[in-house]
């Protein structure tokens, strides 16, 4: 027996997931500002159909909207400066370039005001290509080489956030042998859980990144934050401007941010006291979430910089000590919701399901099923691995045209080898959507292109900016020849 598809829930969807009441409608935070539907019912942004996009750059292809980005850089840079005016003259935003990095993209960054946060000499190499001074970028990483220290100094970069003891050393030595100082900040780990997947959760003690704060952590019986702050003030190849931290990837809630905060302006305070020494700079990281399906709720900008503030305002009134200069560093809230992947459906095809936790025939159960569609599209976890890589939940709508059909539980799958190549696990799109229909995935502007790859040798999608009505290429797709070009023969 099986059921009937109706316009009601299927017993299939999570539980989080509604029957939108208007399926052609966009849920605005997941979308860029400037995409709307037209009067012919097509997606468009910044007025360009999503047709116009396809027949000029094919699918799959990132469409980003360029004001929604610049309007988004503004928007921390703005808040943050106004929350943090009277507690220390402002903040520096760095952009984590690794959420997505071109050199339009550090033009941008730029020309609103935010500073630049690599973590590679690969990123290192966009942002001097893209001629944005060194003082304003900063360089990450738990396991740098001297070729990316090396080239940090020559690039006489603002910051070189140190993860381990032994790095600290090396820079310090690599600093002095040039007769130069490195601007350092140590990487702490504050041991704030953040509510976020494992894998994007970084400020707890047992994973790769950061000096533990954790006391007894060395053979002195120091933690080893302090043990690099001693080493640190001591080095003479070193500058030590300050300390890091940096909690997690996707958070929605302030208060792990603000509790970070406090524990390291706590431990600021007691090493600047005990080592004489003085930090001028503390920076809080980045990690704040987005909204990547209709139930997910990010905080405006406004709201998280107001409880930063006030945390920060509180604990150095009760420490008596001047704030440090704070700073940021936001990635995916900037460029995430800035950008939809634009992909072309192909096969379609439906199984019978039986509801979770339902026995079926053979187990003595009344072998009820229910309807899943499976709708391909020509990407995949190729352009976007987040699925795959965190369980990642995901939205998509039909963007070449509206529909009058019925809402259809659907699972967007890509074109790869894998039956975990899944792009949106789990959506209501119309029963009707069929071969050559376009679809789009909001969301994708945030580790999507960053973290592509060309597994089954499919070529990267390019990357377009609509700015002003008009579309260009930030970043060109792959072609063929790209693919064979580094392939050098039997
Ligand atoms: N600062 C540091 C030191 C970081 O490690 C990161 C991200 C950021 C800032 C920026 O975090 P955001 O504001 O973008 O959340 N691939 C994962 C996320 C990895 C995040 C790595 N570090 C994902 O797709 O969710």
């Amino acid at each position: 027996m099986s059921v009937q598809d109706t316009n009601t829930a299927s017993p299939l969807a999570p539980e989080w997931l509604a029957v939108p009441a208007d399926l052609n409608a966009l849920t605005p935070p997941m979308w860029a500002g400037s995409v709307q539907r037209n009067d012919a019912g097509s997606l468009a942004v910044g007025g360009i159909p999503v047709q116009e996009l396809k027949e000029q750059f094919g699918t799959p292809l990132f469409v980003m909207d360029e004001a929604d980005f610049r309007a988004r850089a503004r928007a921390f840079k703005d808040s943050f400066d106004a929350a943090f005016a009277d507690i220390c003259g402002g903040v520096d935003v760095y952009y984590a370039g690794k959420s997505f990095l071109c050199t339009a993209v550090v033009k941008w960054v730029e020309e609103e005001g935010l500073r630049l946060d690599t973590s590679s000499g690969g990123e290192l190499a966009v942002a001097a290509r893209a001629g944005i001074a060194g003082e304003r970028v900063a360089l990450h990483g738990n396991n740098k080489s001297d070729g990316e220290l090396n080239r940090a100094l020559d690039m006489r970069l603002g910051r070189i956030v140190v993860d381990s003891l032994s790095e600290l050393v090396r820079v310090g030595d690599i600093a002095q042998a040039r007769g130069e100082h490195a601007k350092v900040m140590l990487r702490l780990t504050p041991g704030v859980h953040a509510h976020t997947h494992e894998f994007i959760a970084t400020a707890h003690e047992d994973q790769k990144f950061g000096l533990s704060m954790a006391a007894d952590t060395t053979d002195q019986g120091l933690s080893a934050a302090e043990e690099a702050v001693a080493a640190a003030a001591a080095h003479p190849g070193i500058e030590l401007l300050g300390l890091h931290c940096h909690i997690g990837s996707q958070i929605f809630e302030p208060d792990g941010f603000a509790l970070a905060a406090e524990k390291l302006l706590r431990f600021l305070a007691a090493m600047q006291e005990k080592h004489l020494i003085s930090m001028p700079e503390l920076d809080l990281g980045g990690g704040y979430g987005i909204a990547y399906t209709p139930v997910d709720t990010p905080r405006p900008a406004a709201e998280i910089a107001e409880a930063m503030a006030a945390v920060v305002r509180s604990t150095c009134a009760e420490l008596g000590i001047k704030s440090p200069r704070i700073s940021i560093e936001p990635g995916r809230a900037i460029v995430g919701s800035t950008t939809f992947t634009l992909y072309e459906v192909g096969t379609l095809k439906t199984v019978r399901v039986d509801a979770p936790g339902t026995l079926n025939a053979s187990d003595g159960g009344n072998n009820v099923t229910y309807p899943r569609r499976y709708v391909s599209v020509d990407g995949g976890m190729s352009d976007n691995a987040r699925p795959v890589l965190y369980d990642a939940d995901y939205s998509a709508i039909l963007a070449s045209r509206t529909s009058p059909a019925a809402p259809q539980l659907s699972r967007v799958v890509g074109k790869h080898c894998e039956s975990g190549d899944i792009v949106v696990r789990d959506v209501y799109l119309p029963e009707d959507v069929a071969a050559g229909d376009l679809l789009a995935v909001p969301g994708t502007g945030a580790y999507c292109w960053a973290l592509s790859s060309n597994y089954n040798y499919l070529a990267r999608p390019g990357v377009v900016a609509v700015r002003d009505g008009s579309a260009r290429l930030i970043v060109r797709g792959e072609t063929e020849e790209d693919l064979l070009n580094r392939d050098m023969g039997a």
